[in-house]
């Protein structure tokens, strides 16, 4: 089994590369790749580490040497937002580093599951499917936006709300990764009820923690160690369910099959080959009701606009 990490010399990419090398099994083997001249440094740097998975580090404009017998891909290769921009602000530069990495993708290593990292996901991601579409081998069990750090950020903040172990907290984050996109479920977080005005202030903590940390960091990025550890976790379940575990669910952006959007963050059932099936999102509250009707138009003109660019360019 090979894992591949494009963007692997920046803040998420370095600190997932040494997430996967210190905990991926032993039979694993990991390619970095990246546009910096670091990187092959970046992989020596880690083959230091007292592991036995196997590591590779490339750089420059082509990324076929990583990409080569991938199985699963991650993507965090960009821009990422300073203070003052919105997600949105990095759809220029990021809409063509998607486009030209999933084209490669689509050459060499065509069966790959790709999670996708590079804002503004809720775009991105619609890049890839007509990308890959285009390239005739799109399946949509295999490609997902990474949205666990929504999924993640609000355990953390409802497990400090009501004095929990955050490891035991599950809630579901459904819609897109961005702003009023991104609603947690918190009407069905086992064995906690939540008064509408609680639930408000939790989803906004939620849907304003990337620009806490990008304001926090003053300049200096966003979200980098905290989405790093969510998609580790992410691909360790990719990868439990790819070595035969039932029954692994965890919540991603992904082409599914609501009314809601074309692309829509929801739970999935993870088998051998990507998503076995799309769970359906459950009771919703009076009030995540609302939220939900109220994002659909801003999250359907993100996918739009992923998909023009895509038929255009
Ligand atoms: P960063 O600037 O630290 O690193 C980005 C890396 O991408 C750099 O090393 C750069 O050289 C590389 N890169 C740029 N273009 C490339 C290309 N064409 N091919 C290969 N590598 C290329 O940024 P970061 O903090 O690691 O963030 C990366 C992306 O992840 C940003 O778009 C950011 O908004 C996004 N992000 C997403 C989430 C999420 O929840 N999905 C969370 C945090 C950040
Ligand atoms: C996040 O949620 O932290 C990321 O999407 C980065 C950002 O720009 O907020």
């Amino acid at each position: 089994m090979k894992v591949a990490v494009l963007g692997a010399a920046g803040g998420i990419g370095q600190s997932l590369s040494l997430l996967f090398k210190a905990q991926l099994p032993a039979h694993f083997e990991l390619a970095l790749y990246d546009l910096s001249p670091v990187t092959p440094g970046i992989a020596v740097d880690l083959s230091h580490i007292p592991t036995r998975l196997k590591i590779a580090g490339f750089c420059g404009d082509d990324p076929s040497a990583a990409l080569a017998g991938a199985d699963i891909v991650m993507i965090p290769a960009g821009v990422a937002r300073k203070p003052g921009m919105d997600r949105s602000d990095l759809f220029n530069f990021n809409a063509t580093v998607i486009q030209k990495l999933i084209g490669y993708c689509a050459k060499v290593c065509p069966n790959a599951c790709i999670g996708i990292i590079t804002n503004p996901v809720n775009t991105t991601v619609p890049i890839a499917a007509e990308v890959l579409k285009q390239a005739g081998v799109y399946d949509r069990r295999k490609l997902f936006g990474i949205t666990t750090l929504d999924v993640i950020r609000a355990e953390t903040f409802v497990a400090q709300a009501r004095g929990l172990e955050p490891s035991r907290v599950r809630v579901p984050v459904i819609g897109g990764h961005s702003g009023t996109t991104i609603l947690p479920l918190l009407s069905q977080v086992a064995g906690c009820q939540f008064s509408d005005d609680e639930a408000s202030v939790i989803t906004e903590h939620v849907q304003n923690a990337g620009t806490e940390v990008v304001h926090a960091k003053a300049g200096g990025g966003s979200a980098t160690l905290s989405m790093a550890m969510a998609g580790y976790r992410f691909t360790q379940a990719l990868v439990r369910a790819m070595e035969g575990e039932p029954n692994v669910v965890e919540y991603a952006y992904v082409e599914g099959n609501t009314d809601y959007a074309r692309f829509f963050a929801q739970g999935v059932r993870l088998g051998p080959n990507g998503i076995e099936e799309w769970l359906d999102i459950g009771p919703l509250s009076a009030l995540e009701r609302q939220e939900l009707d109220n994002m659909l138009p801003s999250l359907r003109d993100d996918i739009a606009l992923g998909e023009q660019f895509a038929r255009e360019h």
